[in-house]
């Protein structure tokens, strides 16, 4: 599928997604928020794909945001047409089998911020720099800011950054737990790469349902949660790769997993 904000592409069972719109710093239009959709969709589908690691082009810009331009002439109904837009790709990309890495190569500013906060695990360069600046404009973070970042950094270090719109670099993303790891720009992607090959090595079933444990989990009570691991522990018992996994142990070899 050819998009025109997107660049898709396949590295053995890793899909590598850029959002593209270096005019704007891939800020975050409509029309490339249904195209994630789109992308997100195929992916989902693809069982050779078993990790995804999003990134934006160019050096300067992971996402710099919803698109300001297009917002500036949106009403009441429009704008709450978008933020469900936004709501449904980020649900869309917690919501995937595979797990989804964030290469954060430079400004994630509001929805960018939001858009990494959606990931599973968020990498970051050195020269990234995070924040919600929606209240300088007016505005308040309307793909999940409000929900996610307290979830992720607590309800006060959360309310600083969203009510004063202040940027944070990645050195005190990491700090307050935001981001797991920082590197260099030149390293970023060789580093989200090689992360997501180890990932991609480990049994896929075992890994995809950890993410939905994880995910359903944030939403359930300590017992519920575990009623679900345990549910999913069992249904490994079930696959081939769980055979391999231990009798390869057990022989003292690597194993292959296959993903079922
Ligand atoms: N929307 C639309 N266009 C954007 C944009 C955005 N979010 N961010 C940058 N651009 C455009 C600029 O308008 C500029 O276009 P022109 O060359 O046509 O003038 C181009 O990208 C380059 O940007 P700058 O010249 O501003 O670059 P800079 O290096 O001087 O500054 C920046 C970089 C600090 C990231 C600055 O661009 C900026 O502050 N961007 C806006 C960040 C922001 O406020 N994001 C939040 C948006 S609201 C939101 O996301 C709501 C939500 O939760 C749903």
């Amino acid at each position: 599928m050819d998009f025109e904000n997107l660049i898709l592409e396949y590295h053995d069972h890793i899909a590598l997604l850029k959002i593209n719109r270096p005019k704007a710093l891939n800020a975050l239009n409509g029309e490339t928020l249904k195209e994630l959709s789109q992308a997100f969709a195929l992916i989902a589908d693809d069982t050779n794909i078993r990790v995804v690691l999003l990134t934006g082009s160019g050096e300067k810009a992971f996402v710099a945001g919803a698109d300001i331009a297009q917002m500036s002439s949106m009403n009441s109904q429009q704008a709450r047409r978008f933020s469900q837009l936004g709501h449904n790709v980020m649900n869309q990309i917690e919501n995937l089998p595979q797990p989804v890495i964030a290469a954060v190569n430079g400004f994630a500013l509001g929805g960018g911020t939001e858009l990494a906060m959606s990931c599973d695990l968020r990498l970051a360069s050195e020269k990234a720099k995070f924040g919600q600046p929606e209240v300088t404009l007016g505005l308040l973070a309307g793909f999940g800011g409000t929900q996610r970042l307290a979830r992720l950094v607590g309800g006060g270090r959360a309310s600083e950054i969203l009510f004063t719109g202040d940027m944070i670099d990645a050195q005190e993303a990491y700090r307050i737990g935001l981001v797991n790891r920082v590197y260099s720009q030149d390293e970023l992607m060789n580093e989200a790469m090689k992360l997501a090959q180890k990932i991609s090595s480990r049994a896929p079933l075992g890994v995809q349902l950890s993410k939905t444990a994880i995910q359903r989990g944030q939403n359930m009570d300590i017992v519920t949660g575990q009623d679900y691991e345990a549910e999913v522990f069992g249904q490994l018992f079930s696959t081939q790769d769980q055979k391999e996994g231990c009798s390869a142990f057990l022989e003292k070899r690597q194993a292959i997993f296959q993903g079922h």
